[in-house]
């Protein structure tokens, strides 16, 4: 069975209060619980995490190496700043799927570059929760 690896980054802890007319009402466990049922669905394993801290993300992506088949990250703010989280996710060797619950590209301009991205295969945002569900869905279909 495939194994896909859903990283979280910073602040990602605090949905379901945080902005919700950003991010929507849903928390992140209620996130995890769509992606669990969705994984089912589509005969994937899935290991969920989230840290607030860049290098423990850094860690997390390093240790995925060789034990999952592809990666499915929401950054974060990290997306905007983080060298380190898009070399490590360069160093991998898994599929790489960047997701964001907000559209990015409809905010303030610092959001609107991801050094995450030149590490992803593809990009998902602005499909709130949804966003996670379709990167799913992504991710599997690169092993069919
Ligand atoms: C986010 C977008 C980022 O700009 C922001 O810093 C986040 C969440 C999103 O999912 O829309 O924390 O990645």
């Amino acid at each position: 069975m495939r194994r896909i690896f859903i990283i979280n980054g910073p602040n990602l802890n605090m949905l379901g209060t945080r902005q919700p007319e950003i991010y929507g009402s849903d928390t992140l466990a209620d996130i995890e619980t769509d992606c669990r049922e969705k994984a089912k669905q589509l005969n994937v394993e899935i290991d969920f995490f989230q840290s607030n801290h860049e290098g423990e993300i850094v860690t997390a992506i390093q240790q995925a190496r060789g034990h999952f088949d592809a990666v499915i990250i929401n950054p974060a703010a990290y997306s905007h700043t983080s060298v380190a989280i898009m070399d490590a996710l360069l160093a991998c060797d898994m599929k790489v799927v960047e997701v964001h619950l907000s559209n990015i590209h409809r905010r303030e301009k610092f959001r609107r570059h991801s050094y995450v991205s030149m590490a992803a295969d593809g990009v998902i945002c602005g499909f709130g929760k949804q966003g996670y569900l379709l990167a799913l869905e992504a991710a599997a279909s690169f092993f069919k």
